[in-house]
């Protein structure tokens, strides 16, 4: 398929992401191969950009490589490098242990350091420089999440005539919680770069533009944010930044389509048969994070069996978690406790040949995975905060046969759209074994019930709904019309 792209000079459209959606592999015996990235991001913006051809840059996921452009199944790759210092303190240090922790609610204390400020700096200026390089004239450059918020004011800078839209997929924090940063008007300043600021759901862009007033001094709309509509407009200068809500979804009709194939649905009937044609089966599926609560729906699942509320006979929990951010400190500490309540679970519960709790610390591909999402009666997701949520969405549009039941965190941004999950709020342990408890013994009309309500939500919004709607918001022909969409 590279054969029919262009050479790749000048792109119309490109994403900067902190990732690029392969990630180089180094194999113990020295050979090297790409493999796809974790994460929603790429999850959500991979389909979409290899059916609209536009060119992507990013870090190729290892340190000190230096790789040229190369063409990959549709569309461009440009590699950006980053040095172990800088991986160390741009993608470790300010992204993973300042930006991310603060922006979660502080779930974890965020770390304040001058020194990966300064990486951070860096590297977004180099993100900028390589796209002000590989961007058409009047090209629309799409910059991608906490890592880059620098990156569309720089930008700007280098090449006015762009069009710089912006999209954080991670929550943006309460104002009280914003203000601690000690770069927060470095931060809001990045950001009024872009043409367009989309948030996941209204408030985040409402505390945005109550920082914009607090700390630029600017004036922006008061009026109150919609769902894909009615954007709030802060002018800075000559120009009109527009602030809006865009959540985020999944390619839902491709994995309905393979949920539906033939292969996935044996895989599935070989997965329960595998763990012992169990009852029941629960799932979890998350990169391994302190936000994802994995830890507390594990102490909700052994507090039931304490109770003799689930039969370990009779139940098997299955977690899949992808490796995640490995040297942050947070990381491995929430790693260590995971392993501990499993190995607890499966020393009180489990027999010989038969434990009660799988899990599996690896990335699965996308077929095994469908598959699991197939097989599982209840898929647990329990974030303490999370931006969205694909997996999810993701669990919904697999099960077209109406079947499984979803217990959802509230703090998830999908909580907004998807009502007709159990919802629970994951600080409350009681209400979460309850939740679980009833999805495991949920009347089948009425999981029916739920899952058509659900699945309607999920198969109308889509990845490519999502990715349109901020396009056309981005695009200067519709700036008028959209206000009144
Ligand atoms: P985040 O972006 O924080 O990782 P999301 O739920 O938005 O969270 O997206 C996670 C993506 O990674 C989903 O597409 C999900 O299917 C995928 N994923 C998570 N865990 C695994 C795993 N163990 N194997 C394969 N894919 C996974
Ligand atoms: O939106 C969540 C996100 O942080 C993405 O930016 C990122 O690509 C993904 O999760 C995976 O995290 P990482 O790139 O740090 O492995």
């Amino acid at each position: 398929s590279t054969t029919d792209l262009p050479d790749g000079g000048g792109a119309d459209f490109l994403v900067v992401a902190n990732r690029l959606p392969v990630d180089l592999e180094r194999l113990p015996d020295g050979t090297e191969r790409w493999k796809h990235s974790p994460g929603g991001l790429v999850s959500a913006l991979e389909p979409f950009l290899r059916a609209h051809s536009g060119a992507w840059v990013g870090w190729p996921g290892v340190p000190d490589v230096e790789v040229d452009k190369f063409a990959d199944d549709g569309i461009w790759l440009h590699p950006v490098t980053l040095t172990s210092d800088e991986v160390r303190d741009y993608y470790e240090g300010f992204s993973n242990a300042t930006l991310w922790p603060l922006y979660h609610d502080v779930v974890a204390t965020p770390v304040f350091d001058r020194g990966w400020w300064d990486a951070y700096v860096r590297v977004n200026q180099r993100f900028a420089q390589a796209c002000a390089q590989i961007a058409a004239p009047g090209a629309v450059v799409w910059v991608q999440d906490y890592q880059l918020q620098l990156v569309p004011a720089m930008l700007r800078d280098l090449r006015p005539d762009l069009r710089i839209g912006f999209f954080l997929h991670i929550p943006f924090p309460p104002t009280e919680l914003f203000m601690q940063l000690p770069w927060r008007a470095e931060i809001i300043r990045g950001l009024l770069g872009a043409d367009l600021v989309g948030f996941h759901r209204p408030g985040g862009a409402q505390n945005y533009l109550w920082l914009a007033r607090r700390l630029i001094g600017l004036e922006p709309s008061r009026g109150a944010v919609g769902v894909r509509t009615r954007p709030g407009v802060v002018q800075v200068g000559d120009r009109s930044v527009r602030v809006g809500a865009f959540p985020i979804s999944i390619d839902s009709s491709g994995l309905d389509t393979t949920a539906r194939s033939r292969e996935v649905i044996q895989r599935a009937r070989q997965i329960r048969a595998d763990l012992g044609n169990p009852r029941k089966i629960i799932l979890g599926v998350d990169r391994l994070d302190y936000t994802k609560g994995i830890d507390l729906r594990l102490y909700a699942l052994q507090e039931l069996l304490e109770e003799g509320r689930v039969d370990p006979s009779e139940v098997v929990m299955v977690q899949l978690a992808t490796p995640s951010r490995e040297r942050v400190e947070h990381y491995q500490r929430m790693r260590g406790e995971i392993e501990q309540v499993v190995s607890r679970i499966n020393g009180e519960f489990a027999r010989v040949g038969r434990p009660v709790v799988h899990y599996l610390h690896q990335s699965i591909n996308r077929k095994e995975l469908v598959a699991f999402f197939s097989a599982a009666d209840v898929m647990l997701v329990t974030p303490v905060r999370d931006g969205m949520n694909l997996v999810c969405k993701e669990y919904v549009a697999c099960r077209h046969d109406l079947g499984g039941a979803l217990v959802l965190s509230e703090f998830a941004g999908a909580a907004a759209e998807l009502t007709s999950a159990f919802l629970v709020n994951p600080h409350d342990l009681d209400g979460v074994k309850n939740a679980m408890h009833a999805a495991l013994t949920l009347d089948p009309a009425e999981g029916r019930r739920r899952m058509r309500a659900l699945r309607r939500q999920v198969l109308t919004h889509d990845v490519d709904r999502w990715a349109r709607s901020f396009l056309d918001a981005l695009a200067p022909a519709n700036q008028e019309s959209l206000t009144q969409t």
